[in-house]
């Protein structure tokens, strides 16, 4: 939500409800930073009393814009690989770094690597990986950033569909990380309205889990989570100016 003194309150109808007062031209970035936002499947609104005047609508979604320049860096090492279907889904370097350190003394297994954003995180907090990829294309760019990144020996490569590859690899001591791809460019992902497509995959690979399989699915912040049976959820906030008071994505843990 940002500056400001909020009272929260949770409503008899499950929803949260924050105020606060607020100089106009912070209501203005608030409601230019929220606009369109849907959250875990349930969209946020926002009330201005009394109404925002126009010019400070205009300069709140202007700064906002130009705002929207700066996100987290995917992969900041210089010559990685990455083609633009992978940089829609690839998790920031930084965020990676920071699932990568959760998942410690664990072999995660990344069943849709993409060009190895988490893959390549996981391995750098020492993890060991089991990383599937359907695209061969994409896989070879992942091996290629990792070998960018000098960890290719703690990665084990798959091009394969993950429907066919996971459950070859379930254990209690491991942990599936599953970013099935997200919304096609074209469509809003904050929308929510669709994930269809999606939740069809993710489910199909929840379905392939054994007893104890610790799983992480990561997902888009509109995604409703209480479709799935997940025990925990987190949210995940950019690192760049433009991302870092929104949520990236969901990480939601299916705990053992
Ligand atoms: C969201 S991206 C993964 C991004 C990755 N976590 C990163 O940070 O770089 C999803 C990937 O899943 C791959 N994919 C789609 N269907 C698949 C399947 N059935 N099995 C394995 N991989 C699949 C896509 O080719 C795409 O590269």
């Amino acid at each position: 939500l940002g500056d400001g003194k909020w009272s929260i309150l949770q409503g008899d109808d499950g929803q949260v409800h924050a105020t606060s007062t607020l100089e106009t031209s912070q209501a203005a970035d608030l409601a230019a930073r929220v606009r369109g936002v849907v959250l875990a499947g349930v969209p946020v609104t926002l009330d201005v009393k009394p109404p925002l005047p126009r010019s400070a609508v205009r300069a709140g979604r202007l700064l906002e814009a130009r705002r929207q320049r700066a996100r987290s860096p995917g992969f900041t090492r210089a010559g990685a690989r990455v083609d633009e279907g992978a940089r829609i889904g690839l998790t920031p370097e930084r965020i990676a770094l920071e699932l990568g350190e959760l998942a410690k003394g664990r072999h995660v297994v990344d069943a849709c690597c993409g060009a190895g954003g988490n893959a390549i995180g996981f391995a750098r907090a020492g993890c060991s990986v089991t990383a599937i990829e359907l695209d061969a294309e994409r896989l070879a760019m992942a091996k290629h950033n990792a070998s960018l990144y000098g960890v290719s020996d703690r990665i084990e490569w798959i091009c394969d569909d993950a429907r066919n590859a996971l459950a070859g690899h379930r254990g209690v001591d491991s942990l599936w990380f599953l970013d099935v791809p997200w919304l096609s460019p074209s469509t809003d992902s904050e929308a929510g309205a669709n994930h269809d497509a999606m939740g069809e995959l993710l489910h199909a690979l929840l379905a392939l889990r054994g007893p104890g399989q610790r799983t992480w699915a990561k997902v888009p912040a509109a995604f409703d989570p209480s479709i799935t049976e997940a025990s925990r959820v987190s949210a995940w906030f950019g690192t760049g100016d433009g991302d870092a008071r929104r949520v990236k994505f969901l990480i939601l843990d299916f705990q053992a």
